[in-house]
């Protein structure tokens, strides 16, 4: 039986692209009031298995801390300031932990895309952790978040520990046997680059009975080329350009 599809054909990448500090929840917000109604965030554990969002490996770049974030405590990783790099309206915005964002979007009926962002060397740990979470979070809730990466050890970790929570095999090339990759890990999606998208790849995925999304579309001449070609879903950094249906 087909895995059910409820997700809107919109997603705002990290919350809401670069308009506000990626993975936060004040980027969250920032996207919901542009209209989207499901977000993608990368999601990591702490030296202590909490499970929070981060893109990068290490802290520099998007906070106040400095190193491996999943080197650290969630007690430590919760005092730093993960917006002022972006801009002085967002100083002092904290790391969401996966709870955090999980009421958010219950709240408010919005849709979520987990991509399982290990820290290196922490692919199975993590996949376990973040699909356990995620299954505790949304226990009893219509529209469950659809899991990706691009790890696929993380995948298998999620399919074992959390087999009912759908999931997608995340691809920024094609390696001949995605479709087989695919189905081993019982993907009811793949997200891939939106350059890997043709009549060809959406036939093929179609047929597999895999629905297909594309990261990270920011340009209007890539959309219209997507839709155009019928797939499922797109995950854009560009809040303010596109305005889902
Ligand atoms: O999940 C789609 C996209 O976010 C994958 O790339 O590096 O932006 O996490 P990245
Ligand atoms: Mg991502």
């Amino acid at each position: 039986m087909p895995t059910p599809w409820p997700y809107p054909r919109w997603v705002a990448h990290r919350g809401a692209g670069k308009l506000a500090p990626e993975n936060t929840l004040a980027a969250f917000r920032l996207g919901a009031s542009h209209g989207y109604r499901m977000f993608e965030c990368d999601v990591k554990l702490s030296a202590d298995g909490v499970p929070f969002l981060m893109h990068d490996a290490e802290l520099d770049r998007t906070t106040s801390g400095h190193g491996i974030g999943g080197e650290q405590t969630w007690q430590a990783l919760a005092q730093l300031d993960a917006g002022s790099w972006h801009s002085r309206t967002y100083a002092g915005e904290p790391l969401p932990t996966l709870g955090n964002v999980a009421r958010f979007c219950l709240r408010n009926a919005y849709f979520l895309n987990i991509e399982i962002k290990p820290t290196p060397g922490q692919d199975r740990d993590t996949g376990t952790a973040v699909a356990r979470e995620a299954q505790r979070l949304w226990q009893g809730a219509s529209g469950h978040p659809l899991l990706s990466s691009f790890r696929v050890e993380a995948l298998h970790a999620a399919l074992a520990a959390a087999p009912a929570l759908p999931r997608a095999l995340l691809l920024d090339t094609l390696p001949p046997d995605w479709l087989a990759q695919a189905r081993e890990l019982q993907c009811a999606a793949v997200v891939c680059n939106y350059r890997l998208w043709n009549a060809d790849t959406v036939a093929q995925a179609r047929a597999a009975g895999l629905r297909t999304l594309s990261y990270t579309v920011n340009e209007e001449a890539a959309a219209q080329a997507l839709l155009a070609l019928g797939t499922d879903a797109i995950i854009t950094d560009r809040v303010d350009l596109f305005a889902p249906a």
